[in-house]
């Protein structure tokens, strides 16, 4: 090699240190986004869609980190056929640390089972709970997205989790119970005065005949929501029923890796799409971020402790 040829393969590597670097720095400290995923009903997809929605968004090279944070099941790892052997609780009470927690999925994908840990939050003194977020908040070195898959219904926990966000994603069937308990969602969330301003709220409709069909429910809850609640929120589209989705359940798979060319892995890239690209302020626009440490901190004090 002469001397001609070292000079370049250095400023080639010292370029691609730079970008590097680059890449590194936007994505530190304060970039991560937050998604909580919640809906009125239970049964209706959140816990598919957070875990399919985290593998469709780790192919985009988003690194994701997924909180299983439902109160009463927990069922993130029953989908991916993993054990968690610990959880949030093991690191509020010190005896884990967050890289014995952490199940690296696949990769870019990172869960986070939440267990008893969750409802332990909101019991938490000064001391511990600011330990705990400082140990949350490393998270932000190791991925850009949180997504949250909570519990269904309008109690607490489940709420603290969706006005703490950045943003929050409701789904419905386009059953009419499961349509109403949406909308009691929407307006317990009215009813706190931060929506509106901070936490955008995102709709998607799940186990639709058709993509007409999940136009049309929107629609009809938009219309509502406005009209009725002054909110406006955003239809980011929807996921055909697909009896694919219940045989990855059994085989306990994600349905988007198992079956990517399923009409609904379809669905779940088209939701990337608009999450990623054409979302208001686009799920991680840096200037609007607010970061994982501000994401706990708005969960633990500003509502979970609100009774
Ligand atoms: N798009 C879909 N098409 C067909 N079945 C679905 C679809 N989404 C969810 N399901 C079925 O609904 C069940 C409940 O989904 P799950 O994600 O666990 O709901 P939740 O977390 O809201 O309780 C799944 O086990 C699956 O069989
Ligand atoms: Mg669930």
């Amino acid at each position: 090699m002469n001397q001609t040829d070292m000079t370049f393969s250095d400023q080639a590597k010292e370029l691609r240190r730079i970008v590097e670097l680059h890449r590194q720095e936007s994505r530190t400290a304060g970039n991560m986004r937050t998604l909580a995923v919640l809906s009125g009903k239970g049964g209706v997809g959140k816990s598919n869609l957070s875990l399919n929605l985290a593998c469709a968004l780790a192919e985009q090279d988003q690194r994701i980190v997924l909180l299983d944070a439902d109160l009463g099941l927990a069922n993130i790892d029953m989908l991916c056929g993993i054990t968690a052997r610990y959880n949030l609780t093991h690191l509020i009470d010190g005896s884990k640390k967050m890289d014995d927690v952490l199940i690296e999925f696949v990769p870019n994908v990172w869960i986070l089972p939440g267990g008893s840990g969750i409802r332990e939050l909101a019991d938490l003194d000064e001391p511990r709970l600011s330990e705990l977020i400082d140990s949350l908040a490393t998270l932000e070195d190791r991925a850009d997205i949180l997504i949250v898959d909570t519990g269904a219904g309008i109690h607490r926990g489940v709420l603290s989790f969706a006005l703490a966000a950045d943003t929050a994603i409701l789904i419905t069937t386009p059953e009419p119970t499961s349509i109403r308990d949406a909308y009691g969602v929407l307006k317990t969330l009215r009813a706190s005065p931060k929506v509106g301003g901070r936490t955008d709220i995102a709709f998607v409709v799940n186990m639709t005949n058709s993509e007409e069909e999940g136009f049309e429910v929107a629609s009809r809850i938009r219309k509502a929501a406005n009209q009725f609640l002054g909110l406006s929120i955003n239809y980011i589209g929807c996921i055909v029923n697909d009896d694919l989705v219940g045989k990855a359940v059994r085989i306990r798979k994600p349905f988007y890796q198992l079956y990517p060319a399923s009409r609904a892995s379809e669905c779940i890239r088209k939701l990337v799409q608009t999450l990623l690209g054409t979302s208001e302020r686009g799920i991680t626009g840096a200037g609007s971020s607010r970061g994982l440490k501000a994401f706990f901190f708005r969960l633990t004090r500003k509502h979970f402790t609100e009774r």
